[in-house]
């Protein structure tokens, strides 16, 4: 609508971009976890709308758990700092974990959680994310599976949010630079 257009610079990725996105990722989990019953650690609240699409692509006996952490809280820079939220409910030991995010940027979010299931005894930690925001990367993380690349722009939409705000939009946009400026200013 007309309140979107005024936010969104360009669609970045259709939600047909995403869906194949989501069934080339789906398609190759079901392959690699073929025999297993991987535990789905989702990061909320980025990841959930990727989670919930990534899944209904996966053929395996997955069985799901979320943990919120966060590193942003309703800024649009990481605080350097991931603080958990919510623990997972599950417990790890012995478990092959795959870590689903929305997108990894400075990788401290990812590597926080990586680390910490892993020393908890997961039996293998690995991640798949949708956006891999390479340049932005300060921690060195291994990014196992993901679904495109993206420069350095600020995405919204698909479970990314702006200040808590468009994480709804069944695309992936970037957000007008003016608009960001307009934010940090106050
Ligand atoms: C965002 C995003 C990733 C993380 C990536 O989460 O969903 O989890 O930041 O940034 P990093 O690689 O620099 O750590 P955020 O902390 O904003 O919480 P949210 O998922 O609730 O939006
Ligand atoms: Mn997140
Ligand atoms: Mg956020």
């Amino acid at each position: 609508g007309d309140k979107i257009d005024q936010i969104i610079d360009h669609k970045l990725f259709t939600e047909a971009d995403i869906h194949e996105m989501c069934a080339r990722l789906g398609q190759q989990l079901t392959e690699d976890y073929a025999g297993k019953k991987p535990l789905v650690v989702g990061a909320l609240k980025g990841a959930v709308y990727f989670l919930t699409d990534l899944t209904r692509q996966m053929d395996l006996q997955e069985e799901l758990d979320f943990m919120d952490v966060s590193s942003y809280g309703d800024g649009f820079e990481s605080t350097g700092e991931v603080k958990i939220i919510t623990d997972l409910a599950a417990d790890v030991t012995g478990r092959d974990v795959l870590i689903v995010e929305d997108i990894v940027d400075t990788g401290l979010t990812l590597k926080f959680m990586k680390d910490l299931l892993a020393k908890r005894g997961a039996k293998s930690v690995k991640c798949c994310v949708l956006l891999n925001k390479e340049e932005r990367r300060t921690t060195d993380v291994e990014i196992e599976y993901y679904g495109s690349k993206v420069g350095n722009e600020f995405v919204v939409g698909y479970g990314m949010d702006f200040m808590n705000m468009y994480r709804n939009l069944p695309y992936i946009g970037v957000l007008k630079p003016e608009i960001i400026a307009s934010l940090s200013e106050k």
